[in-house]
């Protein structure tokens, strides 16, 4: 079993340089597999959930090579084998092979997919967005088998804004006949990102990052050349970490425009911030001032950064508020605060956090990824040796996380006990 220690209290200084987007990666390695010429991905961050697409790749006959930080995908000798459990359970993103596959051979069987335990996290929008397709979808046990004779254009509005479902179902629409048109599709960068990708393959896509997204079927989708961008969830982790420890820190390689409500919220607790145009510099201070935030979907402010700003929030004066509105069960890291000396109490879906309070380094457990990155967080400003246990969550979305913060002076380290 691997734990992260880290000694708290230090300041941090120097530059961390953000990687690939986690959640782009993950649809845009599935996505590879619509050309049958060969696709090369770069600024791929090296995560254990980019390791376990690959696997899949593999477990498919697809040719598959890393270098450093590029993926070059070729599947012309690829067979449309049945995704076993071990693999789909592995993360929450190999279901995008459930689009990739239907949308090239027309027939794709998988198991329910894996990932945080953050809420009960149904599909039924991605499977509902198929059967507009064409296709039929049967569910045996965990297993999915989702198949068309051929796949048609529709008109697909979706009940809620979903990250997943928008681009399984342009997956899937990449190569039917005619016409989709996907009404009420998440706006998220990462959306835009994979529909550049597509379109670089010959894929005609327009409208993502809008709430209408038109696909217009094509036959064949060729070789292609493509960047990930970069991680804004990484990103916002690295400035909120600014904001606590920073003396100064510089995040590096960041959209800021795609954090715009992080950093709103940043500056009207009174962060010190220096924007540029690819960078955000921080500075630590000794108090903020208190303040309510309510997770939304693209652009409002994201729920994989709620975790991590409750901790920013317990260095607050005053009463703070956390309203989670994606997720049902993304306070588990609340518990663990509340042990390394956070006075936050949780009802219903809103947590009331009193502060500031000083917090002291104990032993604590990423529960979920960003529940994880909150608790380095809080390790990081707490004094003393923190020990955080089941990192496995936190290996599969910060890439080099240990090397990154190591290099800004924290004291942290990964053991196998
Ligand atoms: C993606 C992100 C995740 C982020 C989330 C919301 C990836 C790999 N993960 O997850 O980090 O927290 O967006 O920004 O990109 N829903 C349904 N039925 C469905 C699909 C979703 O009811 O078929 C609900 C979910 O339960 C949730 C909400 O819609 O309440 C949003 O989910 P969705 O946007 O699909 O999240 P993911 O794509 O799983």
């Amino acid at each position: 079993m691997k734990v992260m220690e880290i000694i708290g209290g230090k300041d941090l200084t120097g530059t961390i340089r953000i990687s690939g987007a986690k959640n782009a990666t993950v649809a845009l390695i599935p996505a590879a597999i619509l050309t049958d010429e060969e696709a090369t991905i770069c600024n791929v961050p090296e995560i254990t959930d980019t390791d376990a697409l690959c696997d899949i790749l593999k477990a498919l006959k697809v040719d598959v090579k890393r270098a450093s930080e590029s993926v070059v995908i070729n599947p012309k000798d690829m067979e449309n084998i049945e995704i076993a459990e071990e693999y789909s359970k592995k993360l929450r993103a190999s279901y995008y092979f459930m689009g990739a596959l239907l949308g090239k051979y027309k027939k794709a069987v998988m198991y329910f997919p894996g990932g945080c335990s953050i809420g009960a996290r149904p599909i039924d929008l991605h499977l509902k967005g198929f059967e507009a397709l064409g296709a039929t979808v049967k569910n045996e046990k965990n297993k999915y088998i989702v198949e068309a004779k051929e796949l048609k254009g529709a008109n697909i509005y979706l009940d809620i804004a979903s990250v997943g479902a928008t681009i399984n179902i342009m997956l899937a629409a990449v190569k039917a006949k005619g016409k989709t048109v996907i009404d009420n599709a998440a706006k998220e960068p990462e959306i835009v990102n994979v529909a550049t990708f597509l379109n670089n393959m010959g894929a005609k896509i327009s409208g993502a990052g809008t709430s209408t997204i038109k696909i217009e079927g094509v036959d064949y989708l060729h070789q292609c050349f493509h960047e990930v961008i970069p991680d804004r969830i990484e990103a916002g982790t690295y400035i909120i970490i600014g904001a606590l420890c920073g003396s100064p820190l510089k995040i590096d390689n960041l959209i800021p425009e795609h954090l715009d409500a992080l950093i709103s919220k940043l500056e009207e607790i009174g962060v010190d911030l220096e924007i540029g145009t690819d960078y955000v510099i921080t500075n630590k201070k000794d108090t903020y001032k208190s303040t309510t935030i309510k997770t939304a979907v693209y652009p409002g402010f994201p729920t994989d950064l709620q975790q991590p700003f409750t901790v920013l929030q317990t260095q607050c004066n005053g009463k703070s508020k956390t309203v989670e509105t994606i997720w049902e069960n993304r306070f588990m890291h609340i518990p663990y605060l509340n042990k390394l000396g956070a006075d936050i109490t949780v009802k219903n879906q809103t947590a009331t956090i009193l502060g500031p309070t000083p917090l002291k380094g104990d032993d604590v457990v990423a529960t979920d990824l960003r529940a994880g990155a909150a608790m380095v967080a809080a390790a990081l400003k707490a004094e003393g040796k923190t020990t955080i246990t089941n990192v496995e969550h936190i290996l599969r979305g910060y890439e080099s996380i240990i090397e990154k913060l190591t290099s800004v002076g924290a004291k942290i380290s990964l053991k196998d006990v």
